[in-house]
């Protein structure tokens, strides 16, 4: 099985075509784990099929990025992860004969087109669940196979970037995504199974990968260290191995089963309604050929290693791991990934502790600079449903970016969306009224807004909201 989609295949050889009709390539990409791992699909389709080629990163895609890329020298652009959202300025350095673009992405496209535009949006598919960056770019990655080549293997780092945006629905990935697990099952590199829905399988301690997991909120075992003690007790399993706790993964089939039957009685006998309960359960994606027990199993937590380094201005770190490093890379990957857990760690405890301000349809907080820029977006995904924090309001979430600009970064959710939130249009029109610029997916877009104009976009968010909401 592949993608199902004919014209989606259709569109992704007519962009492969044009990359081998070209000397020049720069390969442009996002800074997220979708991203990278777009970077990775697409540059290493290009090396096997002979094709020369640079890549570049980038934070954010606006007017003066774009017109530093058409600076260069390079005849074609090929944008991955990023590109359909600025399609209008893009358009216009193609019909000033600067360069072509050539694009796979799954973001709502803007008001102008171009004939090298793979993206999912284009052909029914939805961008946000159904195909990711990587995904786009696997499909062009197919199609610039050759006799003597086969680009299966590069289904496990489609996947990474799929779950890495947080493509997972009810448990799984779903839509075109399925295609692309398949692929990567047929061709060795991706395993499938019904496993606990918890993070950090492959590398936690027993202890805190319950104590931590707070999607599904469980009394007397989410967030309280002591509660998940007394669990594992009274589980009757031997849980230390040579004075450790054992992870996930150490445990046999035998013993998962009964740690996960035992945590969803205490769900039950706690209340937790059964909906939420079945999220306890999904299904896990594992990569076949890494080793057990490291963060690039699961991918998941692969996905969150990746989100460690590019963030960080580490790209090149995090694209040379998607490449197979396992050495340098892997090992700075991993110091960035304690530094990136202890942030965001520190900035939900703030954003706890301070609390949101409510507005009629939306509720908001300002972190000035006490987190990042580019993790705020994830700050505001950890708070939607955190204590304190309503799940049925979209969250808007500031960071300074410099002396003139503010990122603005929001979230919803998928109950949100089905009554006709979609926050790339309020992120788009809400920035664009107070000078700045945004967009994204129905349930998580973002903007960069300028200094002292967030009162005045919060209250336009609001409006679009309400009237979205109606
Ligand atoms: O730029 P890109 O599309 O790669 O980023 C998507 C962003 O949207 C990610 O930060 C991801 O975590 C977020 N997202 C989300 N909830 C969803 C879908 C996406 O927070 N259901
Ligand atoms: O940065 P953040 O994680 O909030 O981004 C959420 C989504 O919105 C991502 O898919 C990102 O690419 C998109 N976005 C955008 N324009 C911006 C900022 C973010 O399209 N100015
Ligand atoms: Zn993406």
């Amino acid at each position: 099985m592949s993608v199902p989609v004919p014209e989606l295949r259709e569109r992704a050889t007519a962009c492969a075509d044009r990359l081998r009709d070209t000397d020049e390539i720069l390969l442009a990409s996002h800074i997220d784990a979708d991203g990278l791992t777009s970077a990775a699909i697409a540059s290493s389709a290009l090396s096997r099929a002979g094709i020369p080629f640079e890549t570049v990163f980038s934070k954010q895609l606006d007017a003066e990025e774009i017109a530093s890329i058409a600076a260069t020298e390079y005849d074609t652009v090929l944008f991955t992860d990023f590109g359909s959202g600025q399609l209008d300025i893009i358009a216009e350095h193609e019909s000033a004969g600067e360069f072509t673009p050539v694009i796979a992405d799954h973001h709502q496209p803007a008001d102008a087109d171009t004939e090298f535009h793979l993206n999912p949006l284009l052909f029914g598919l939805d961008g946000s669940s159904e195909l990711s960056g990587a995904g786009a770019s696997y499909v062009l990655a197919r199609a610039l196979e050759s006799d003597s080549t086969d680009n299966r293997d590069l289904a496990a780092l489609a996947v990474v970037g799929a779950v890495g945006d947080m493509q997972i629905s009810d448990g799984e990935l779903v839509g075109a995504n399925t295609g692309i697990v398949e692929e990567g099952i047929e061709a060795g590199v991706v395993e499938t199974g019904t496993d606990l829905a918890l993070y950090g399988k492959q590398t936690r301690p027993l202890p805190k990968l319950l104590e931590y997991a707070t999607d599904v909120y469980i009394p007397g075992i989410s967030n309280n260290k002591n509660g998940v003690l007394r669990f594992l007790d009274g589980v009757g399993i031997d849980l230390m191995e040579d004075g450790d706790w054992r992870r996930w993964v150490d445990l046999t089939d035998d013993e998962r089963q009964t740690v996960a039957s035992a945590l969803v009685k205490r769900a039950m006998r706690k209340g937790v309604p059964a909906k939420k309960i079945d999220g306890l359960v999904g299904t896990s994606y594992i990569l076949a050929s890494e080793q057990e027990g490291t963060e690039l199993r699961d991918v998941s937590e692969f996905s969150t290693l990746l989100n460690a380094t590019a963030r960080y201005e580490r790209a090149d770190v995090g694209l040379a791991v998607c490449l197979g490093d396992r050495h340098e890379a892997l090992e700075r990957a991993r110091t960035l990934l304690t530094n990136h857990r202890r942030n965001l760690s520190e900035a939900i405890s703030w954003v706890q502790s301070e609390g949101v301000t409510r507005e009629e349809h939306v509720q908001w907080f300002h972190a000035e600079d006490r987190v990042r820029e580019t993790i705020v977006g994830i700050v505001a995904g950890m708070a939607v449903g955190a204590d304190g924090i309503d799940r049925g309001t979209p969250i808007f979430a500031f960071a300074e970016k410099n002396d003139e600009e503010v990122k603005v970064s929001a979230r919803g959710t998928p109950g949100l969306t089905r009554k006709g939130l979609d926050l790339s249009i309020v992120m788009k029109e809400a920035s664009r009224a107070v000078g700045g610029d945004g967009g994204g997916h129905n349930v998580a877009a973002g903007a960069t807004v300028p200094k002292d104009t967030e009162a005045e976009f919060v209250a336009h968010a609001d409006e679009l909201v309400g009237k979205q909401l109606e």
